[in-house]
């Protein structure tokens, strides 16, 4: 078996691989490491057959959306996931067979009610549901600690004690503990009985996690990420950095529209001189009167630098090829001490 774990903060994912056929699953993908999987992935000469998320993440974006559909794999869930994404629902004791991998569903509610638990081989693949030195929460979402003990004391802890446990999450840099290890030393897993398990999950008291609405939004929905859409836009668009600006603004007369997207009260309070005003909001209903001409070099800006890059792209859709983005923004460019122009006082 070929195996790699991805640590990003606390988030693990992994990649599993037969050796012999080099057929490949990824497991419990997370966003921003979308380029590292498949550069392991190729550097190992492995192919995915399956993306499979082990529950509905609430804390993290998970990219099993994305990679599927780069791939053209299905996305894999337990049956009782919500997500219009997923290609294949499994139920509880089913296999996934990969190459010679055989990859086995146990449904393991609690911490979500689609969270599945995954065995191959030596080790099982936990999920939220049993963490190195803890258990998942019950309190997001469709958890419930009834069923988290059912599927703790039921199930995982009945496998061979040598299994080794690979969860979802750890925050303190172990990458695996086994079975074993985890009825002998997990806290939370020495209250065996079922009154004393429930009330010890329904009185942790936890913050809810970073991203929460947002992570079950998209997770849920396979919609984008603000980070996404960000992140899209700013692949199809060149920038300029505040430096080119300055300097040529400097060497005028220069050679394009300075736009500036941001609301009327911050423009009129300074803006880069010489620069025209359009609100973000307004941009697609006032473009034809604003910028008559589709062959203008523009460079749009904004306080951050982020509503610019979507609002660039938004220009070069509706035809300004040649719209693009300060790297940066007005903040910057008014905290460095560049020159500001206000709005001229009503006579
Ligand atoms: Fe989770």
């Amino acid at each position: 078996m070929l195996f790699e774990q991805v640590t990003v903060g606390g988030c693990q994912s992994y990649l599993v691989g037969c050796a012999d056929t080099r057929a490949a699953v990824l497991i419990d993908p997370e966003i921003s490491q979308r380029d590292r999987y498949l550069a392991i992935v190729s550097q190992a000469g492995l192919r995915i057959h399956y993306v499979i998320d082990t529950h509905t993440h609430a804390d993290h974006f998970s990219a099993a959306k994305q990679i599927g559909e780069a791939l053209s794999v299905p996305v894999v869930m337990h049956h009782e996931s919500v997500a219009p994404f997923v290609g294949l629902r499994l139920d509880d004791g089913e296999l996934l067979i990969a190459g010679r991998l055989r990859i086995q569903a146990i449904h393991t509610p609690g911490h979500t009610r689609d969270s599945m638990s995954l065995v191959v081989e030596d080790r099982v693949f936990t999920g939220d549901t049993l963490l190195i030195g803890a258990t998942g929460r019950t309190d997001l979402p469709t958890g419930d600690p009834e069923q988290l003990y059912d599927s703790l004391f039921g199930k995982l802890l009945n496998l061979d004690p040598s299994l080794k446990v690979y969860p979802a999450h750890d925050y303190k840099g172990r990458s695996h503990t086994t079975i074993g290890e985890e009825i002998a030393n997990n806290p939370r897993l020495q209250k065996r009985g079922r009154a004393e398990f429930t009330d010890l999950m329904r009185h942790l008291n936890l913050n809810a996690p970073d991203h929460l609405t947002e992570a079950l939004r998209t997770n849920m929905s396979g919609g984008k990420t603000v980070t996404q859409l960000i992140s899209e836009a700013s692949a199809v668009i060149p920038f300029m950095s505040l430096n080119e600006l300055r300097t040529r603004l400097a060497a005028r007369p220069n050679d394009f529209v300075v736009l500036d997207v941001r609301e009327k009260n911050a423009f009129d309070a300074g803006h880069i001189p010489g620069a025209r005003h359009v609100p973000r909001g307004q941009l697609e209903l006032r473009v034809n009167e604003e910028l008559s001409d589709p062959t203008l070099r523009i460079l749009v800006y904004c306080e951050l630098g982020k509503i610019s890059t979507l609002a660039a792209a938004t220009l070069r859709q509706l035809g300004f090829t040649r719209a693009a983005a300060l790297d940066g923004g007005f903040k910057t460019w008014r905290e460095g001490g560049l020159p500001v122009e206000k709005a001229a006082e009503p006579a």
